[in-house]
């Protein structure tokens, strides 16, 4: 197999949710370069016309797994366009490809996006150049410890399918041969703004706030821009914080109540709502401090040179580029006090370090050998951009390289915890404030949930949150639907919202039976909303006996030996068997990695039993209700 002395491009697709398939993308293309290859592009999946993938000759796809082995965001249309039948067997004849997935194998359906890519797209007729490379989040050094031996593989076999044309390894792996180019985007400085007042501090009402929110996103880089279909941008203001957790302030879960700012806006139980975090305003002070630039001053971010993504067709749809605020940008679009930098950043700070022993170590950290420490040093310890730009003061990186390569600040997603009926214009979220300890003993705190766990609602200001808002993987049940609800912890989120939506529609006619588990560690402490489950278990209640229904809370920690979900889900095997076979679905939430697994298991264990059936046939069976929509899952980590 060759490319008959023919100069091909060499394109990477890439499908990315958190950023990290973006930059295995980025750092494909920048190798390929750096190799010498005359024709490289970049390109988000989303920004790629799948009926042209036929007239390719070389392919790279970089694709993440998210959530319970789903396609991230940006793959979707393109997966549905693969999926048709008429493509036939022989469309992709001629092209070669490699893929490389990014996924957890903590998951059950580990990689499952990559799997099923490479599977399809050789069904397709193209032909893969090597075996698909497999990165693990659960891998000592992450990702990149699968990473780079397959793009050394990879290349390889580029190499000797047209030495000619392709990177040659030596080149890629030379660090002394290393430049670093330019960065792909021009910054503009301005003293003041023409047109709309983009300032974070001094918009007057809540229209130019979402505006603002919009334009400055758009106009980053690398922020994630979302389609319009499907999904509403809302603007909302906090009317309650409550604790709903006791005892351990560690252990921290929250109850929020927020207000659309604007009426209109439509969603359905089930639905997610995405939060743009806020950073404190301290590091953002202190960062662009660092970068030694004027927070006052007016910035335009435009692309330089034939860079394509997402952002690119927007800023080129966006003619008139008004310019907005550079602290403003910087608050709604890096995050520099949460996410750690990628290895690339440590490689061009070692460009521009002025000490000698900083460009020694940022250079150690970019390289393969240094690969272990830096990931020890960095994404185990979770260090900032400002800290690490703290730690090495010599270099002054230009804000061109950091707009391109601080990690985009990013929305987080929430399982809607309100029924739109039950709170008409409010939507509300159950939230774990997410905190933890490094190996080095440092106290991290996830950035959105400490965010909105430290807004007083009740303070003179009004609080303000950008917000998105998006169909859940959770349908939501008609009133006819028998449904078992599995949601321990934070997973009763979005049940919450069904009971509620329940009750009212009880008002106008009969429901179907609702059976809910519920778990947590003790009935002191995380017995999250029990006067509310408890009060509907109640004579007549839709989550009581005398409906069919039934409300079932396993305590974890109340007693020596483990109590969870599953347990209490097997003592009324009958129940869910009976239900089961009425026609009942079957939705299960909550954030653990192996909860959702066990507790299938355990569903097939009691459909075996009850059934008479073997255990294949239940899981066969059970595989056949999620394909009917008939069992739902929606977890998070
Ligand atoms: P644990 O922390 O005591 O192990 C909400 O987090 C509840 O889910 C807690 O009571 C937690 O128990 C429980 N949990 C943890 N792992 C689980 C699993 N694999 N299956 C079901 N419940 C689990």
């Amino acid at each position: 197999m060759d490319f008959e002395g023919k100069l091909p491009r060499l394109l990477v697709l890439y499908a990315s949710q958190t950023g990290n398939a973006m930059d295995v993308a980025d750092r494909v293309g920048r190798e390929a370069e750096r190799g010498g290859c005359p024709s490289v592009d970049v390109l988000s999946m989303d920004a790629f016309d799948a009926s042209t993938l036929s007239k390719e000759r070389m392919v790279i796809f970089v694709v993440s797994t998210t959530g319970q082995g789903e396609n991230s965001d940006s793959m979707k249309d393109f997966w549905k366009f693969l999926l048709q039948k008429n493509l036939g067997h022989r469309w992709l004849d001629g092209v070669n490809f490699a893929v490389f997935g990014l996924g957890d194998s903590g998951y059950q359906k580990y990689n499952f996006a990559a799997k099923k890519l490479d599977k399809r797209i050789i069904d397709l007729g193209a032909k893969p150049v090597i075996e698909r490379g497999l990165g693990d989040d659960q891998h000592s050094s992450g990702y990149e410890g699968s990473l780079d031996p397959w793009l050394v593989s990879l290349w390889n076999k580029l190499n000797h399918m047209n030495s000619a044309v392709l990177p040659r390894i030596s080149d890629i792996f030379d660090t002394n041969k290393r430049t670093l180019g330019h960065s792909k985007y021009r910054i503009t400085y301005h003293s003041s703004s023409n047109g709309l007042l983009l300032d974070l501090s001094s918009f007057t009402d809540f229209h130019g706030f979402e505006k603002m929110v919009e334009m400055a996103r758009s106009m980053s880089p690398v922020a994630q821009h979302h389609s319009s279909d499907g999904i509403q941008h809302c603007s909302l203001r906090m009317v309650t914080n409550k604790r709903l957790s006791k005892g351990d302030p560690s252990r921290d879960v929250r109850h929020f109540e927020f207000e659309f700012l604007s009426p209109g806006y439509e969603y359905q139980v089930g639905d997610v709502l995405e939060i743009l975090p806020s950073q404190n305003p301290i590091a953002i002070d202190a960062f662009i401090k660092l970068c030694n630039l004027d927070p006052d001053s007016y910035i335009t971010v435009q692309p330089l040179t034939n860079y394509k993504c997402s952002f690119e067709s927007q800023v080129n749809g966006c003619t008139n580029l008004n310019p907005i605020k550079l602290k403003t940008f910087v608050a709604l679009t890096m995050d520099i006090s949460s996410a750690s930098p990628r290895r690339y950043f440590f490689e061009v700070m070692s460009f521009y370090a002025k000490a000698e022993h900083e460009k020694e170590r940022l250079q150690y950290f970019a390289s393969a050998e240094g690969r272990d420490d830096l990931y020890q040093y960095n994404q185990k310890e979770r260090r900032t951009v400002l800290e690490v730009l703290e730690d090495f003061p010599s270099v002054q990186m230009p804000f061109e390289w950091l707009v391109q390569l601080v990690p985009p600040l990013r929305t987080r997603k929430f399982s809607i915890s309100s029924s739109p009926l039950a709170h008409p214009n409010q939507v509300h979220l159950t939230v774990s404030v997410v905190s933890w300890t490094t190996p080095y003993k440092r106290k991290r705190h996830g950035l959105c949930s400490s965010w909105l766990a430290g807004l007083d609602p009740h303070n003179n200001r009004e609080i303000y949150l950008p917000a998105w808002i998006h169909k859940g993987s959770l349908p939501p049940p008609p009133p006819s639907l028998p449904v078992i609800l599995i949601g321990p912890g934070t997973g009763c989120a979005p049940f919450r919202a069904f009971i509620e939506e329940r009750v009212i529609q009880c008002e106008s006619g009969p429901t179907a039976p609702m059976l809910f588990f519920f778990g947590c560690r003790n009935q002191e402490n995380d017995f999250l909303y029990k006067e509310f489950w408890l009060s509907h278990a109640q004579k007549q209640g839709v989550l009581s006996v005398e409906k069919g229904g039934g409300f079932f809370v396993a305590f974890s920690r109340d007693q020596p030996r483990k109590i969870y979900v599953q347990h209490k889900m097997k003592e009324v095997r009958e129940r869910i068997w009976s239900l089961l076979s009425s026609g009942a679905a079957i939705y299960l939430a909550g954030s653990s990695t192996k909860m959702p697994a066990d507790v299938t298991s355990t569903l097939e264990e009691i459909i075996a039993e009850e059934s008479g059936a073997s255990m294949e046939s239940a899981s066969r069976w059970l595989k056949m209700q999620e394909r009917a929509g008939r069992f739902h899952i929606e977890t998070w980590s």
